[in-house]
């Protein structure tokens, strides 16, 4: 009854105050962006030296943003930077937050049992009007939106790295999702500037279905030893025009990341081959070589 009466009442109304859960590399990119096109948003994280590091983060962003906007308007620039930031607020505590939100995006780690705490908890405390979305790369939207009575109001937003340069976003309905609140992020992804695209609740989406079999592939044929990995790289780059080559890009991504989403498709397919393990990317990855965000994966940085 709660269900079929919050979804007959409810009306969404327009996204102004954000609350982005996770302050890592997704969720700083997203607050980022968020707070550039005039939203307010409060970013959260368990703790306070996370959320220093996101925000130290998103203001080198924005500097890199100005520089080629307002190449010619150094004081345009300033002003643009101050407002942004004015936008984002901190806060280690999503409880105490989310009353005050149009919209919640969670981009935490990509785990279905924290997720699931985390959407469970906050759906109580909640207005009725919030939507809620999680960016997940790999997990089903309907097992997440399991855990809350607003399934109505629950999507997956998802946003492809690096946030602040990437125009993709892939809007995920699941059978429950209203037209209402899928045509509020859509909405809202093109106030950001980026291109939505929609999709069905189907593993990985459309990027990361074709994406992710194709890097660990790559992974695989470097550990076959049929190309080095400097090779493997060019080849990519050069012979298609990619912008990264795969083992380049499954660094930028996050080794761990990676297995996750590796993990979890072969335990649901064990065999479909083009999921099958990689022994070198399970050593990377219990050496705590995750790739950029490390220092170190298939390739060294710093
Ligand atoms: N914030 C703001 N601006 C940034 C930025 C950031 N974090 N990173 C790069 N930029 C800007 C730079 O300032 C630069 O701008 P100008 O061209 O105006 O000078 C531009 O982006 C290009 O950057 P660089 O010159 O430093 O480097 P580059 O030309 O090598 O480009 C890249 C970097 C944009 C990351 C490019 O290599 C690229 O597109 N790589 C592929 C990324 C990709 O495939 N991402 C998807 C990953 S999959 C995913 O995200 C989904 C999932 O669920 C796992
Ligand atoms: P990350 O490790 O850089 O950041 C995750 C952040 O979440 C960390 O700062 C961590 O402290 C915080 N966190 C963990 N549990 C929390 C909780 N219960 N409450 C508050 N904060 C918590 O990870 P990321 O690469 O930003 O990925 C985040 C999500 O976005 C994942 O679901 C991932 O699959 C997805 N995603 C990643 C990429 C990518 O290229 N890395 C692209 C698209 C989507």
């Amino acid at each position: 009854i709660c269900r079929s009466l919050s979804s007959s009442a409810v009306r969404n109304v327009a996204i102004k105050h954000v609350t982005i859960i996770g302050s890592g590399q997704m969720g700083a990119g997203i607050a980022q962006v968020a707070a550039s096109t005039g939203h307010s948003v409060t970013l959260v994280d368990t703790n306070d030296d996370v959320l220093k590091k996101a925000i130290k983060g998103i203001e080198g962003n924005l500097k890199r943003v100005v520089k080629k906007k307002f190449s010619d308007k150094p004081e345009a620039g300033e002003e643009f930077i101050q407002k942004a930031l004015q936008n984002v607020s901190t806060s280690t505590d999503a409880a105490s937050v989310v009353q005050g939100s149009d919209l919640v995006v969670e981009a935490i780690v990509e785990n279905m049992k924290i997720k699931q705490d985390l959407f469970g908890g906050l759906d109580k405390l909640a207005p009725a009007h919030t939507i809620f979305a999680s960016n997940t790369s790999s997990l089903s939207i309907t097992d997440i939106a399991s855990s809350t009575n607003r399934l109505d109001r629950f999507a997956g937003l998802h946003f492809f790295n690096p946030v602040p340069v990437m125009k993709l976003v892939e809007v995920i309905g699941t059978s429950a999702t209203s037209q209402e609140t899928l045509d509020s992020l859509l909405n809202f992804s093109k106030i950001l500037g980026k291109t939505p695209v929609s999709c069905k609740d189907t593993p990985g989406f459309i990027v990361n279905r074709l994406l992710l079999p194709y890097l660990i592939e790559a992974v695989r044929m470097y550990e076959r030893g049929h190309g080095s990995k400097e090779d493997i790289d060019i080849a990519m780059k050069l012979g298609c025009g990619y912008p990264m080559g795969p083992l380049e890009l499954s660094d930028y991504v996050g080794l761990d990341t990676m297995k996750f989403i590796m993990d979890h498709w072969s335990a649901a397919n064990p065999e479909d081959p083009s999921f099958a393990q990689s022994e070198l990317l399970n050593k990377l990855v219990a050496e705590g070589k995750l790739g950029k965000k490390t220092g170190e994966g298939f390739y060294k940085y710093k």
